[in-house]
């Protein structure tokens, strides 16, 4: 099949539909006029149908790793426990740190993810924190962690923990339940399984998060959660959003209502099995061990032999592009973003192409 452009099976930024990608050359529309003031309202609504809240919930133009920062200063005074097992848990930690906080670290081995005894037992020795900050999928290295069970630790040995994830590539891929896992903070970037080009985050903040914030002086302003909520009542942002690309996340939200979130999350088990079945036959072995911790949305594969780079050069050849692993994982091992709006026959279709 001739394609107009190199699809994108990395994990990040992913594959735009057509129909999201027309949506973002719309004649601009003042960010002021009705039109925005109620998609602005509409938007709070049917992002907490997507985080599954009845809490807050919320938009900014800005990359992720702007909400990391804002979780930190709107929600830590002092001292915060960072769960990691890879680069980007292992980045809020240093955001933390840049912030003046006392960053603890409870990390561990790349390739694993931290499970609920080993964070009791941190919160039972070291505790207690302000927050717990959680990466749930650690794209670096394909692992998922198992946030539930996580969440309930926190809530039974230190309830006044708040709960902070980086849902950054869950959100719409795993299952993520805002409310019934007891978290106060989420967020991802639209890049990601929402299938939207970069620029714009959106999270979920809890009641309790919110009252919190007011105990948090110097927070800042454009990122100051309290200034956010209150904005969004009436429809309005603090600075000039992107505009088409809050029209096409409202398209979005309701491609993916349409779809259903369990059937979303199951298309992305689907895919990571195949690639499972694939990566199986052909001899490759996934850097995270345990099958339980493997990640619905990203999968990371020792090169096993291979050159990582051939195999890239390769997919790209035949239309596809593919990525040569993270920072010290890097030409080790290659990762298959298989997230967003992706499908099984396209997915198959780039494994086809590796062989
Ligand atoms: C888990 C995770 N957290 C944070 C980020 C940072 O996102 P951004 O590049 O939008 O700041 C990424 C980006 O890949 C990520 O995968």
């Amino acid at each position: 099949m001739t394609r107009d452009h190199d699809i994108l099976f990395i994990p990040g930024p992913v594959e735009v539909e057509e129909e999201l990608r027309a949506i973002l050359s719309m004649p601009l529309v003042g960010h002021r006029s009705q039109r925005v003031v109620a998609l602005v309202k509409a938007l709070g609504r049917k992002l907490g149908a997507l985080f599954l809240t009845r809490q807050h919930a919320l938009f900014e133009t800005c990359p992720a790793t702007a909400l990391m920062e804002a979780a930190i200063r709107n929600l830590v005074n002092e001292r915060v426990l960072h769960v990691a097992c890879g680069a980007f848990g292992e980045r809020w930690a240093q955001i933390s740190k840049s912030c003046g906080r006392t960053a603890e670290l409870l990390a561990v081995p790349w390739g694993t993810a931290v499970g609920p005894e080993l964070l009791r037992e941190q919160l039972r020795r070291a505790g207690p924190y302000e927050a717990i900050a959680i990466t749930h999928n650690e794209t670096s290295t394909g692992a998922i962690a198992p946030l539930a069970e996580l969440c309930a630790v926190v809530r039974e040995v230190s309830p006044q923990a708040l709960i902070l994830a980086d849902v950054v590539t869950s959100l719409g891929g795993a299952e993520l339940r805002f409310d019934d896992w007891g978290l106060d903070l989420a967020f991802a970037g639209t890049q990601k399984c929402l299938a939207l080009p970069p620029g714009l985050c959106v999270y979920a903040l809890s009641e309790r998060a919110l009252q919190r914030c007011g105990q948090v002086p110097a927070r800042g302003w454009l990122l100051d959660f309290e200034r956010a909520v209150a904005g969004l009542r009436n429809g309005e942002t603090l600075a000039t959003p992107c505009v088409p690309l809050l029209f096409a996340l409202d398209a979005q939200l309701e491609r993916i209502a349409a779809e259903g979130l369990p059937q979303r999350w199951a298309r992305h088990r689907d895919m990571q099995q195949a690639v499972v079945r694939w990566a199986g036959q052909r001899g490759f072995s996934f850097f995270v061990g345990d099958a339980a911790a493997r990640s619905p949305t990203v999968s990371t594969l020792h090169a096993s032999g291979r050159d990582v780079q051939k195999l890239a050069d390769g997919a790209r050849a035949r239309g596809f592009v593919l990525d040569r692993g993270y920072g010290k994982l890097k030409g080790q091992t290659f990762r298959i973003g298989h997230m967003g709006d992706h499908t099984l026959a396209r997915l198959e279709e780039l494994l086809a192409s590796l062989d």
